[in-house]
C-alpha cells in the first residue's frame, strides 16, 4: 500500500460505523468526509456468489432477521436496510466508489472468495490501493498465490502473535487486538519491516498509548478521534 509507507493512519473500522450504518456507503462516504486515511470492510458471500459486505455470518443483528447469508440469494437481500436505514452494498458497488479514493482494508470473512475479490480488485486497478486482511491465514496465502503484488495483513487476537508466520507469508502487516500490543511487540514487527495496525481503539488514551508504542495505525469507529488526539500530542 504505497499511499500508506509513512505516516500514522488513522482506518475507519466498517467505514465511519459510529455515525452511520456499519459498512455501508453512507459510512463509507463519512469516512472519507472526515478525512479517514483508509476505511476497513468486511466480505461475505451470498448462496448464489455474490459478494457482499457486511459483518457476521447471520443478519440477525443488523436486520432483526435470523438468516445465514449464506442460505440467502442477493435477491434476498438487496432490499435490506442495516439498521433499518442503509442498503448492505455489494462489495464492487464499494470499489466502484472508493477503490481510487481511498486505501481499503478488505477483510475475508467467508473462505473461497479469495479469487474473485482479488479479480475484482484487479478490474477496478487497485491493486495499490487495497490491504487483504483475515484472521484466517489460509485464505491469505490463496490470495498472494492467485496475485503476489496484492498486500496482506494477518489479524490476530491472541498470543503468539504470528510474526515469523507473517515474514514468511510476505505479509506488509500484522492487525493484532489492542490489548495484545507492548512495545516490545512494536519493536518485533517493525524489525521484520512488517506494519502494524491495530483495533479496535474508540478511546483517545488507548489511542495515544498506542501511539506511544509506536503503531503504524488504529482502526476506529470514529474517525474524528484524530482531531482529539492532535489536541493532545
Ligand atoms: O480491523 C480489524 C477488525 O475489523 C477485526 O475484527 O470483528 O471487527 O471484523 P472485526
Ligand atoms: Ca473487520
Amino acid at each position: 500500500m504505497v499511499l500508506l509507507e509513512e505516516k500514522f493512519i488513522v482506518i475507519a473500522h466498517r467505514g465511519a460505523s459510529a455515525l452511520e450504518p456499519e459498512n455501508t456507503i453512507a459510512a463509507f462516504r463519512k469516512a472519507v468526509d472526515m478525512g479517514a486515511d483508509a476505511f476497513e470492510l468486511d466480505v461475505r458471500r451470498t448462496s448464489d456468489g455474490k459478494l457482499i459486505v457486511l459483518h457476521d455470518d447471520n443478519l440477525k443483528r443488523v436486520a432483526n432477521i435470523d438468516k445465514k447469508v449464506s442460505e440467502l440469494a442477493y435477491d434476498d437481500i438487496r432490499n435490506i436496510k442495516v439498521f433499518g436505514k442503509e442498503p448492505i452494498p455489494t462489495l464492487e458497488e464499494v470499489l466502484e466508489i472508493f477503490a481510487n479514493r481511498i486505501p481499503i482494508f478488505i477483510e475475508l470473512k467467508d473462505e473461497g472468495i479469495e479469487e474473485e475479490v482479488v479479480r475484482l480488485i484487479e478490474a477496478y486497478k487497485a491493486i495499490d490501493n487495497v490491504l487483504i486482511i483475515s484472521f484466517n491465514y489460509e485464505s491469505l496465502k490463496r490470495v498472494k498465490q492467485i496475485n503476489s503484488s496484492i498486500d496482506i495483513g494477518l489479524l490476530t487476537y491472541r498470543y503468539p502473535i504470528p510474526i515469523d508466520e507473517a515474514v514468511k507469508m510476505k505479509a506488509y502487516a500484522i492487525l493484532p487486538r489492542y490489548n495484545i500490543v507492548t512495545p516490545n511487540i512494536v519493536r518485533e514487527i517493525h524489525a521484520k519491516k512488517l506494519k502494524i495496525f491495530t483495533w479496535t481503539v474508540n478511546d483517545v488514551a488507548l489511542a495515544l498509548k498506542m501511539i506511544s508504542y509506536g503503531v503504524n495505525g488504529i482502526a476506529t469507529d470514529n474517525p474524528g478521534i484524530r482531531s482529539s488526539i492532535q489536541k493532545q500530542t
